[in-house]
């Protein structure tokens, strides 16, 4: 059996928030232990952002976080966020000298590589003295009571494959359980249930949505194809809409709109897709019918990717004809099926292709300052294994960094 060794704090997860907050405790003097299971460190940096890493969002409104994150209480994370901010974070990136540019709707990214962003947490890691156990299994934690000799009662005990380690803080920063197959886990959940931490129920979030049999058979050919709408979801009163990209998939739906109102969208209930935001398509019509013998298909084709105009027309025989043969009736309800295409997704494409877990531990359960279990002190949860959920955007790595910065603060 090796010898125990100790530590200030022990971080399990190497990713953006555990990476982050080893390196400010580190940096603050504590002697850190970072944990992590898997071969590469920051497997989720590494791909972001078609690999330069859309590392945060410069339209982040501090005092208004539900407007750009979901879980039951988003209020929860506006402390964090407003003690570290994207500002931060970009000066971080000026000292170490990396470029970045800012792309669409404040998204900003590594105007390299991602690899530049995980080079500089290591080299902050570095500076902050970090020991870092990478891969290293974790077998067991136990917590040892008061009644424990006086060196290490209140303290952790983490079992690995290297050896038995302890330390009085113990930071759960194992994030959530999308693409299992670079590392994620249900571990930091598991550890939770442990220590009797309430869990919000996790869904895929930012997450494409499928749809089955013959519902979808017109649309399946129109793969590949992409377009700007105004996809919406939720009942009157919990609306949610966004003015994004659209991308039809072999299997469903895709691209900006479709996971955005993904991490909002309820299994059973439809979407309502305006496939021409912005437009008057019943008057566009009545012109085009007023002065053109065109095919309505070719009008339509204007206005809308002609694979789209041809695939919405061939389900219809009273569309398949000049447009000033056709009824007012048929082009009237042409107009409403368009701007407000009504379709229900049958369910997502999981965990294997969501870029976020919905739900996690549950925000009451925490300190919204620190980040410390109130019930079990010295228990700490950052990052995405919270119940807190960004939008696409930037705002997952923001919550990263700000819930490590503010969790290394307090310890
Ligand atoms: P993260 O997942 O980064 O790290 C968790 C770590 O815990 C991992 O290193 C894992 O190996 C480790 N771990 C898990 N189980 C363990 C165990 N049993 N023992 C030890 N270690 C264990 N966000 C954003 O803001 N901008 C973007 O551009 C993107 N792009 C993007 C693309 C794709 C494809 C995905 C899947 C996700 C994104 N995201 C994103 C989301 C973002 O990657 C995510 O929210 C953060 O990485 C969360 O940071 P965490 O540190 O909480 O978890």
């Amino acid at each position: 059996m090796p010898a125990t060794s100790t530590f200030d704090a022990i971080i399990l997860g190497a990713g953006a928030a555990g990476l982050f907050c080893a390196a400010q405790a580190g940096q603050a003097g504590l002697k850190v232990l970072l944990i992590d299971h898997a071969e590469k460190v920051a497997e989720k940096i590494r791909i972001s952002g078609g690999g330069r890493c859309n590392f945060t969002n410069r339209d982040l409104d501090v005092r208004a976080p539900h407007k750009h994150y979901v879980g039951q209480n988003p209020q929860f994370c506006r402390s964090a966020l407003s003690r570290y901010t994207p500002a931060d974070f970009m000066a971080l990136l000026d000292r170490h000298g990396i470029a970045y540019e800012e792309k669409h709707k404040g998204q900003l990214f590594a105007s390299t590589s991602a690899e530049d962003i995980i080079r500089m947490l290591l080299a902050e890691c570095a500076t902050g003295q970090v020991a870092h156990w990478q891969p290293c299994a974790v077998k067991k934690i136990s917590f040892l009571p008061s009644s424990a000799d006086a060196a290490s009662a209140g303290s952790y005990e983490i079992s690995t494959d290297r050896g038995v380690v302890r330390a009085p803080r113990l930071v759960l920063a194992t994030g959530g359980l999308s693409i299992p197959k670079i590392g994620a886990t249900d571990f930091g959940y598991r550890i939770a249930q442990q220590f009797q931490l309430p869990l919000v129920e996790r869904h895929p979030g930012l997450v494409p949505l499928t749809f089955d049999g013959a519902a979808w058979q017109p649309y399946a050919q129109l793969a590949g194809l992409a377009l700007p709408v105004e996809i919406s979801t939720g009942s009157k009163k919990e609306r949610m809409s966004f003015h994004e990209d659209l991308l039809f998939t072999h299997r469903g739906l895709s691209g900006p709109a479709v996971l955005q109102i993904s991490s909002y969208w309820k299994a059973g209930t439809p979407l309502q897709i305006n496939l021409l935001p912005g437009t008057d398509l019943a008057a566009l019509l009545q012109q085009a019918k007023a002065r053109s013998r065109k095919l309505v298909v070719n009008e339509l084709a204007a206005l809308l990717p002609t694979r789209l105009a041809e695939a919405w027309v061939s389900q219809q025989p009273e569309l398949q004809r000049p447009i000033n043969e056709a009824s007012d009736k048929a082009l009237g309800k042409l107009a409403e099926q368009l701007s407000r295409w009504e379709i229900t997704p049958t369910g997502s494409e999981g965990y294997k292709k969501a870029e976020v877990t919905l739900g996690g531990i549950a925000t009451q359960a925490l300190s919204q300052q620190t980040m410390e279990c109130k019930t079990q002190p010295g228990l700490y949860a950052i990052g995405e294994v919270v119940d807190i959920t960004g939008w696409l955007g930037g705002y997952n790595f923001q919550w990263a960094w700000a819930s490590a910065f503010a969790c290394a603060q307090a310890m």
